[in-house]
């Protein structure tokens, strides 16, 4: 069964390791990256971004499909449903179709709308025992071929949002998504402590978790990050490992063409990535 995210980002938080937020795109990645939580007794959040659940074919089938596979696989460490990036909209979707958890990104809002939004939200996902998360500052990344640097939060603005209620809040501390560019300058610790001091108890969110080296990313954790998340680094792994099956003719030779045989590569690679994360995010175990 699915459970809210504000437990085990609580337990997280206090136990100073992290909870990794994989974000999914069809069957192969939801089954690759539920069976490596299960098997490293690690609680996992997957993140549905709107595109994906559109993908997928409609936040319904994206509940059906995940919890038909918590059923069938025996998964019993603590899977919680997450939209990432939500719209005002899509929030009230994810609530309706059976998310467990939603992302309301009010960061493009000016902070007195993203206040507004947010307060109704908490109210409507509380009400239904969701768990959600806030942005402020907002994160960066690749648009069109041009790649924006990370906002660092204002740590006033954050403990604005925190006290509307929110479980967890993501705050940009010059994080972006997807691959760092040379010229990155690194993760601003010194907004990520200021706004843990504003914000207490309550668990941080890293938002492009590819590619922040190690020993940034266990800095994080010991100044309040308890979530986690990674997207394009299991896109690269799958990519690669696809790659590397057809450049060696392997979807040629036999029944090698059968998508069982030509996505599991990618699967596998999928599992060695998520347990990488899971182990330098400290949360094997911890189920
Ligand atoms: P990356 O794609 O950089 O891993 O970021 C994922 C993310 O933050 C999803 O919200």
């Amino acid at each position: 069964m699915l459970v809210s995210a504000t437990e085990m980002l609580k337990k997280a938080k206090a136990g100073h390791y992290a909870v990794g937020q994989f974000n999914i795109n069809n069957l192969e990645w939801t089954k690759s990256i539920l069976l490596t939580a299960q098997e490293l007794n690690s609680p996992v959040i997957l993140g549905v971004s709107e595109g994906a659940g559109k993908y997928m074919g409609g936040y319904h089938a994206v509940v059906g499909m995940v919890n038909g596979l918590l059923q069938d696989l025996n998964i019993t460490v603590p899977v919680a449903l997450h939209l990432d990036h939500g719209s005002f909209e899509g929030c009230y979707k994810c609530i309706e179709a059976g998310f467990s958890s939603i992302m309301f990104d009010g960061s493009h809002y000016s902070i007195e709308e993203n206040v507004a939004k947010t307060t109704e939200l908490v109210k409507a996902a509380h009400d239904k025992g969701l768990s959600i998360e806030a942005e402020v500052g907002s994160i960066g990344g690749e648009e069109d071929g041009v790649v924006g640097m990370g906002e660092c939060a204002d740590p006033d603005e954050c403990k604005a949002i925190a006290d509307l209620g929110v479980d967890f809040l993501a705050a940009g501390i010059g994080n972006i998504h997807g691959k760092y560019p040379e010229n990155w300058k690194g993760l601003s610790f010194e907004t990520l402590d200021a706004v843990q001091r504003k914000t207490g108890e309550l668990p941080l969110v890293l938002h492009g978790g590819t590619g922040i080296p190690a020993d940034m990313i266990k800095k994080a954790i010991t100044l309040g990050v308890a979530k986690i998340n990674v997207n394009t680094e299991c896109q690269l792994a799958f990519a690669a490992a696809t790659r590397k099956y057809v450049e060696e003719g392997k979807d040629l030779q036999g029944k090698g063409f059968d998508p069982r045989k030509l996505l599991a590569p990618g699967a596998e690679a999928i599992k060695a990535t998520v347990k990488e994360k899971m182990e330098l995010f400290g949360s094997v175990g911890q189920a």
